[in-house]
């Protein structure tokens, strides 16, 4: 039951974000089961005669672009989006950001980048006040004990992202190894995030505080959806 209410939830979510999708628009597509609702809902707004072109955040967005018939193209053939649609493990009233469990976050922070505007696509109980998720790191496999060190030096705990249906670690979509790193707790997460990506061997961690000026949070609820803006 409670799982139909958070997917309830996603849904709504979802397919809020995919109405804001203009015509002609270039469209990140992130990774994840909230950002499937948002796939469906642009796929039904191609059927009424909406054009788009989506650019993926992973190989899980670019098959599933394929499968829902939607065109797409990569970052290396376009750099300015004009919105992009991800999901969220944690959100913050700050509107920053953990990302990262599907191990997406790299690509996920350049198509961000690339964005004039990120919409984050959540259910209710990803919005908390205090993050307490681990956060993921992505770190070149020869990297891992340096980082898994010096994380452990910031206090951290990391821990090797181990595959599910695959024996070992999890092998990123761009052929890198993820820490999962928990704190005790987070009190300054922009500090955080630049200290661990400044980190030699780092790609990227899942903290996203910079884009907080141009994010839009849409909460999906029981009932209906609630959006979150930074005040400008
Ligand atoms: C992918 O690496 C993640 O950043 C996802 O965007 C995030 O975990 C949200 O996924 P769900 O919508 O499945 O919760």
């Amino acid at each position: 039951m409670a799982e139909q209410t958070q997917d309830g939830g996603k849904r709504r979510a979802g397919r809020y974000a995919a109405d804001l999708v203009e015509e002609g628009m270039m469209v990140g597509l992130g990774t994840g089961s909230t950002v499937l609702y948002a796939m469906e809902r642009l796929v039904e707004r191609m059927d009424e005669g909406l054009s788009l072109c989506g650019v993926p955040t992973s190989y899980q967005a670019e098959l599933r672009a394929r499968a829902f018939g939607i065109p797409q193209t990569s970052l290396a053939d376009c750099c300015e989006l004009d919105i992009a649609i991800d999901g969220a493990d944690q959100v913050d009233r700050s509107l920053r950001l953990i990302k990262g469990r599907g191990a997406a976050q790299t690509r996920e922070r350049c198509i961000a980048e690339a964005a004039r505007r990120l919409v984050i696509v959540v259910d209710e109980r990803k919005l908390i006040g205090t993050f307490s998720a681990p956060v993921p790191v992505e770190v070149l496999p020869f990297a891992v004990p340096l980082v898994a060190s010096r994380l452990t030096g910031m206090g951290g705990s990391p821990v090797i992202r181990e595959g599910v249906a695959k024996d070992g670690p999890v092998i990123t979509d761009n052929g890198n190894w993820v820490i999962d790193c928990t704190f005790p707790s987070i009190d300054d997460p922009e500090a955080l995030e630049t200290a661990i990506n400044t980190l030699p061997g780092v790609l990227s961690c899942g903290l996203f505080c910079e884009f907080a000026g141009k994010t839009t949070v849409v909460i999906g609820g029981k009932k209906g959806i609630r959006t979150l803006h930074t005040e400008m």
